[in-house]
């Protein structure tokens, strides 16, 4: 049997053959347990509810009962979150791992049998060591190998992503009982992934390859996020940049879409952890190259909101702002991280009037966010909660707002009827296209004045404006004034 361990978030084996193993996700949470026997389920992901309607009752189980679920399982994952830690010493970048030790006590203590203990969790490097050591303390000769198998699904995709995932890594120890272990593992996942995708390490190795592979994938999108801002500079496309270089296939083409920084439960935590390690072990500029993945995030954010503000004639004060997206991305209505939240924050704080559509965020999950992330409240900013609006349409939520934003690249936004929005607008209808998804043509076409990612169109224009400091100009030909001069 294989038992599956989660406080917090659930992520499930969904495609094992039925006759051969029964899963059940434990939770500490009442409700989240009710949510998951339920037919609406707690969290929004393509896919997932035909998958659990199959499986549920029949090898896959939900329940709070932790303890029998513990005494009865063969291998226990351990799916808990490990945030930033918010104090304390390295706050702000370590990860917390309080949650992986109380699992580890937790199945120490109640165990009656040996098991194989597996961290599902993204954790600093030698968490393992800490568990083995947590869980060798158990007083009752119990035997407890830990493995490493970290997840590499994506949220929106996460279905497709377990049925073909490009590679399954598992970790431990290198020696006889490690590697039969990891075997066992490997068994498990061979039900549906071909052997040869299936790559078995040392426990540290794969450890640290989860945190690097969310480090590389940020460091694309903060790198084209540079490049968007030098675009609009030069009167080079970023998309067309994106296209040509992702032509390598060094390079290759995906995670080169320019946007308005990275958002998400996983990138700025584990690159603060990346962070942290490297600093833990002295190696500072290492740290500091890492780090720069961040900085570039936090400033493609924030050069968002004050290109919003400048276009519209330097004030946002009192106007109405249509925001459509608030989710970190397409398909999920996860807001952790969501770049949304800055640039609301940002216009919030510009005394703009916001009204916010996202076909999937619930309203209290935007202000539950917006407290953890940037610490903004009802009571830390009196009247934050009559100047953000939830619409239940994009429709109401452009109707007489100055500008619209997009910020979530959802599917639906591309067949809105865009006349009818341009109609119902105030004049100028600025449109701030954060992920370069709308069809600009059409939209400037039917009037509105468009403000795209990574090009210098904007610059373009202000170019044939006399006395404009805001040119474009080459560095070279500037020099060469200089000389002549
Ligand atoms: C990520 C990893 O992809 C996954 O392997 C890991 O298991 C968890 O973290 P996720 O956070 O679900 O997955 O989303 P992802 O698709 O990686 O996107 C993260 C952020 O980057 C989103 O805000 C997305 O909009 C942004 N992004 C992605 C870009 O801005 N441009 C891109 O080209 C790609």
């Amino acid at each position: 049997m294989l038992y599956l361990l989660s406080l917090t978030f659930a992520r499930v084996i969904l495609s094992i053959p039925p006759q051969k193993i029964r899963v059940c996700v434990v939770d500490l949470s009442q409700k989240q347990i009710d949510a998951w026997n339920s037919a609406d389920l707690p969290i929004y992901e393509p896919g997932l509810p035909a998958v659990v309607e199959e499986c549920r009752g029949r090898n896959l189980f939900f329940s709070t009962d932790i303890d029998t679920e513990i005494k009865a399982a063969d291998i226990i994952f351990i799916s808990v979150n490990t945030p930033t830690k918010t104090m304390g010493i390295g706050a702000g970048r370590a990860a917390n791992i309080k949650n992986c030790e109380l699992c580890a006590r937790k199945i120490a203590q109640v165990s009656e049998s040996d098991k194989i203990i597996v961290e599902k969790s993204t954790v600093p490097v030698r968490t393992a060591e800490a568990v083995r050591r947590v869980l060798e303390c158990n007083e009752k000769g119990l035997k407890f190998q830990v493995l490493s198998n970290p997840e590499f699904l994506a949220e929106g995709t996460a279905i497709p992503d377990l049925m073909k995932p490009d590679r399954v890594l598992i970790g431990g120890v290198q020696d006889e009982a490690g590697l039969a272990a990891a075997e066992k593992l490997v068994s498990v996942y061979a039900n549906w992934v071909p052997r040869e995708q299936i790559i078995t390490t040392n426990l540290w190795s794969s450890e640290l390859s989860k945190l690097v592979a969310n480090a590389f994938l940020a460091q694309r999108v903060s790198s084209i996020n540079s490049i968007s801002a030098l675009c609009e500079a030069t009167g080079a496309d970023i998309s067309e940049i994106s296209r040509a270089v992702g032509k390598d296939a060094r390079i290759g083409n995906r995670f080169l879409n320019s946007s308005i920084g990275f958002g998400g439960s996983c990138f700025q935590k584990d690159i603060l952890n990346l962070v942290y390690l490297c600093e833990t072990y002295g190696l500072k500029e290492c740290a500091e190259y890492w780090n720069q993945v961040i900085v570039m995030n936090d400033y493609q954010k924030k050069r968002f909101s004050e290109k919003m503000v400048s276009n519209m004639f330097n004030t946002v004060t009192g106007k109405k702002i249509a925001i459509l997206g608030y989710a970190f991305k397409k398909d999920t209505g996860d807001v952790r991280e969501t770049p949304s939240m800055f640039v609301v924050r940002d216009l919030v704080l510009e005394q703009a009037r916001i009204h916010v559509y996202d076909p999937q965020v619930k309203r209290e999950d935007m202000w539950t966010e917006m407290e953890y992330t940037v610490q903004m409240s009802e009571a830390t900013h009196p009247g934050l909660d009559a100047a953000v609006t939830t619409s239940p349409d994009a429709y109401t939520a452009c109707a007489d707002a100055h500008a619209f934003a997009v910020l979530t690249e959802w599917d639906e936004f591309k067949n809105l009827d865009f006349q009818r929005i341009y109609d119902s607008m105030a004049k100028p209808a600025f449109v701030f296209d954060g992920r370069n998804l709308l069809d600009h043509a059409k939209l400037r076409k039917i009037g509105f004045e468009v403000k795209k990612r990574g090009t210098s169109e904007d610059s373009k224009r202000k170019d044939t404006t006399a006395g404009d400091e805001n040119q474009l100009r080459s560095p070279f030909l500037f020099d060469a004034v200089v000389d002549i001069e």
